[in-house]
């Protein structure tokens, strides 16, 4: 029998895609999501890719009675804690909902890894946690902090949780890792990402206009001090960051402590490179205007991902072109998500 791993938030985008990997590495998953931002037909998907299947709870994190059922019903080996939310605008309006659910609920999660003795942690950190005065590239030892948003501070306030709480516990190790910007899709076109309403971030935008969906893009700013004006980014491909997730428990095994690591390529990537990558692998032009800056948007970031490839063996394989044609299968076949046509959508 294969390890057994609880992967909190396993409806969503990246818990999807590291469903697929983790069965395909021979681990077993049970999945808790509230689905609050995702369908349970991603869970369904990926059984589809995999022949394998998925133990589900439908509940919240907080909800303490639920996580007592899955540790008891299941013997958990570790824990990859990808629940939370995730739209950093939203979180200004929201501040109260995003720390409740994304550091209440990994308090309330950590009660249980502990009381039930699971040894092993995984978490969905972000780039975000080195704030806005960083230099580039981003490297783990950099300094955390000066977070702009409640999203980002919610993000560097679980990091210092599970700082301290592996420091008391040496039972306990944790793996922070630092995503930069997933992009793309599984290659069978099962299973990608599906944003509720308009969407935030770049690529789903790009793909909602080319399907029709959305007239244009909106460009946001081109006077940055950078080659084309655009900002710049480190996307990387899904399937790579869900291979992250499995290097990362492999690396867990018989380690205590806490260890950060960044997930990324190490490249910036402008906003017209990905126009560009995406127009070519779709064939379809984007019409795009060039529009004000977006509030709190950065110039420039990208990861040093030199300890990931060291300590865990990992670095991202698919190339910008993978990522666009992957993102673009998914959105044809699915050109509503796992959702139905409304307006809003
Ligand atoms: P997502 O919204 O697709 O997935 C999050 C999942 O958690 C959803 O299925 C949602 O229903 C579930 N969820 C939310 N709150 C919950 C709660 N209280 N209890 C139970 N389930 C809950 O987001 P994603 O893009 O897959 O991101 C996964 C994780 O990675 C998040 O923690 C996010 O902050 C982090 N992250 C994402 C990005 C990104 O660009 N997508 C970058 C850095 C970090
Ligand atoms: C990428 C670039 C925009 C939309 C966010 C979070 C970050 C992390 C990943 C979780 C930027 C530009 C975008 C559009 C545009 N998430 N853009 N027009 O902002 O780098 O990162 O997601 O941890 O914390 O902040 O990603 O995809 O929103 O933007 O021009 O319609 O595309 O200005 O330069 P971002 P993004």
């Amino acid at each position: 029998m294969g390890r057994r791993v609880l992967v909190t938030g396993g409806a969503g985008y990246i818990g999807s895609h590291t469903l697929v990997a983790l069965q395909e590495a021979g681990f077993e998953v049970v999945v808790i999501d509230s689905l609050c931002n995702s369908s349970e037909i991603a869970l369904q998907r990926v059984q589809m890719i995999t022949g394998t299947s998925v133990r589900f709870y439908h509940g919240d994190i907080r909800d303490r009675a639920l996580l007592e059922q899955i540790f008891t019903e299941n013997s958990i080996h570790a824990v990859i804690h990808f629940a939370g939310l995730k739209a950093v605008g939203e979180s200004s309006q929201k501040p109260i909902d995003y720390y409740q659910s994304n550091v209440t609920g990994s308090l309330v999660l950590l009660e249980a890894i502990q009381a039930y003795g699971v040894k092993q942690l995984v978490f969905s950190s972000s780039a975000t946690v080195y704030g806005s005065e960083a230099p580039v590239p981003y490297v783990e030892t950099l300094q955390t902090g000066s977070t702009s948003n409640p999203y980002g501070t919610s993000k560097w306030m679980v990091e210092q949780v599970l700082k301290d709480a592996a420091l008391a516990n040496p039972e306990l190790s944790v793996a922070l890792l630092r995503y930069f910007n997933p992009v793309g899709a599984h290659p069978s076109g099962l299973i990608g990402e599906d944003p509720q309403g308009i969407p935030n971030n770049l690529l789903p935008y790009i793909a909602q206009v080319a399907v029709g969906k959305r007239k244009e893009l909106s460009v946001f700013g081109d006077d940055y001090p950078t080659p084309d004006g655009t900002c710049l980014r480190d996307y990387l491909h899904v399937m790579d960051l869900a291979e992250g997730h499995v290097c990362a428990l492999e690396w867990l095994e018989g380690k205590t402590g806490t260890i950060a690591f960044n997930l990324g390529t190490g490249k910036g990537t402008s906003v017209l490179d990905i126009v560009r990558a995406f127009e070519q692998a779709s064939g379809v032009s984007i019409p795009y205007r060039v529009a004000p800056r977006r509030a709190g948007d950065l110039p420039a970031f990208w990861a040093d991902a030199s300890k990931a490839k060291q300590d865990l063996g990992w670095v991202a394989r698919l190339g910008l072109d993978q990522m666009m044609v992957d993102t673009w299968h998914w959105q044809t076949n699915n050109p509503h998500g796992y959702g139905i046509a409304t307006n809003d959508r």
